[in-house]
């Protein structure tokens, strides 16, 4: 069969162009990610003073007529978005499928509605059932205008000259289902995502609408198919958490408007999500008094301070080549923690398999926490529970050396507030002067070697190296 002339393979993990297919893309070394795809067009060829118009050139100060962000009333949203919605920007809210983005975004747009005119526009679900969501969580009565349609030029022509009130925040529930007409592609492939959210941030800037755009993930945890789509949107916002638990994390990983790293906190209810204004209570629940391997971390996502439980188990293996597993952090940092007990500190691991947890489903990305860790592993192996009343949190060097990190006091703060007496801390932190009158109540344990802390842990066990 003659192929067509303006046929293109496009790479659907980085949206690289081939005009013919191989197996793996030289781009992003994805495998098996071209798909063919027709051009619609030729290619523009250069630019053309005759055809073009002139810009109107502007200042950056201008008079404010809108408001310079919408408050969503939802205290842990507007913290990750840097303090509510910036009129006219583009967010992309990213997550596994059934993760709660949809439930999410209904809430958000319901409590909004009071105030703005909102639209709530779903390519994957029916009006009936978006209405029967809208019972389960109690908000029918809000005035948000609701479609369901895939076709963006409906969409934004919909949107451009609607008669009622136009709306102001707009969410797009998801990106993969909708589709240009003049596109000779699937809804889902790359030119389709990509054209789609073109048109829908050019409407956005223009007519200074807010726009909620959910997006899929794929199983490795990248935005499916377009990379490229985190490039165009004003903030990219991913909504994470364990299947198995409640609790659900919202993590801002870009923003144009404020800061990122900032995460929100909500547990999946009955009648949908409930916000979580203090993490801290909530992670260290479920916590059991004297079982040994779980340590207390002080840790810190964005500006806010966390309280949360490491959980780690050393147990015999059955097989010649131990297992390292980890929920919630980095493998390679627990791989570097455990060299660095076995060769600084003579703690043997030897053939025994490591589990280690973040309570809760959080994923912790810090430093801080090696020292958490090391002192959960010390704790599991020699089954010597770690003090009840502690909390621990310092960087580990490859000399054994605990290093300070930042913002010692307000983990301090969060400590002391939850109730808890002391604090192990690298001893170069705990001399900041600053320390003084922060931390009522909490009395500071500074360490400056990781086999400092070793002397706690001394039960018996064949696990240690007796000349060590
Ligand atoms: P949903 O918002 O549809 O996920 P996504 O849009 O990310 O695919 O969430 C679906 C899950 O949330 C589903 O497993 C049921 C659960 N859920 C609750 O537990 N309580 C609720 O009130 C609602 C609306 C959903
Ligand atoms: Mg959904």
């Amino acid at each position: 069969m003659a192929k067509s002339a303006s046929s293109l393979y496009v790479c659907q993990q980085c949206g690289a162009r081939q005009s013919k297919w191989s197996g793996q893309c030289a781009a992003c070394q994805a495998w098996n990610s071209f798909v063919e795809e027709v051009a619609s067009s030729p290619p523009p060829k250069g630019a053309n003073l005759q055809t073009g118009q002139l810009i109107e050139l502007t200042t950056l100060d201008a008079p404010q007529e809108t408001p310079l962000r919408y408050l969503t009333g939802m205290q842990e949203f507007d913290r990750v978005c840097g303090g509510g919605l910036v009129p006219g920007s583009v967010l992309l809210v990213g997550g596994d499928p059934g993760i709660g983005k949809s439930t999410l975004l209904l809430q958000l747009v319901a409590k909004l509605s009071e105030t703005v005119p909102c639209a709530y526009i779903s390519g994957e679900e029916a009006i009936d059932q978006i209405r029967l969501r809208a019972q389960r969580l109690g908000v029918t009565k809000a005035p948000v205008a609701l479609a369901s349609a895939t076709n963006l030029n409906d969409i934004l022509l919909t949107l451009d000259r609607s008669s009622q009130p136009r709306p102001k925040i707009v969410v797009i529930d998801s990106i993969q289902t909708m589709y240009v007409e003049q596109l000779d592609a699937s809804p889902g492939s790359v030119s389709q995502v990509r054209a789609s959210a073109q048109e829908l941030i050019r409407l956005a800037k223009r007519r200074g609408i807010t726009i909620l755009l959910v997006g899929h993930v794929t199983k490795d945890g990248a935005l499916a198919g377009p990379r490229v789509l985190e490039h165009m949107v004003d903030s990219v916002l991913y909504f994470e958490g364990e299947r198995g638990h409640h609790f659900r994390i919202l993590r801002g990983v870009k923003n144009r408007f404020g800061a990122t790293d900032e995460i929100g906190v909500f547990e999946m209810t009955q009648v949908g999500l409930q916000e979580v204004l203090n993490p801290s209570a909530l992670f260290l629940s479920e916590r059991i008094e004297s079982a040994s391997g779980s340590v207390i971390f002080a840790g810190l996502e964005g500006t806010r301070p966390i309280l949360v439980e490491i959980q780690a188990l050393v147990a015999p293996s059955a097989y010649g080549t131990p297992r390292r597993s980890v929920i919630g952090w980095d493998a390679n940092r627990l791989s570097m923690v455990l060299a660095v007990l076995e060769t600084r500190c003579g703690v043997i691991f030897g053939a025994r398999d490591v589990f280690l947890s973040v309570a809760g489903g959080l994923r912790i990305h810090e430093p801080a926490a090696d020292l958490a860790v090391a002192v959960a592993l010390l704790s599991s192996l020699t089954n010597c529970p770690a003090p009840y009343d502690t909390v621990y949190f310092g960087e580990v060097g490859l000399s054994g050396e605990v290093r300070a990190v930042t913002q010692t006091n307000l983990r301090l703060k969060e400590a002391a507030k939850l109730g808890f007496k002391r604090a192990v801390l690298a001893s170069v932190a705990s001399s900041r002067p600053d320390r003084e009158g922060a931390v009522k109540g909490l009395v500071v344990d500074p360490v400056l070697f990781l086999k400092d802390i070793r002397k706690d842990f001394r039960e018996s066990s064949p696990g240690e190296n007796p000349h060590a």
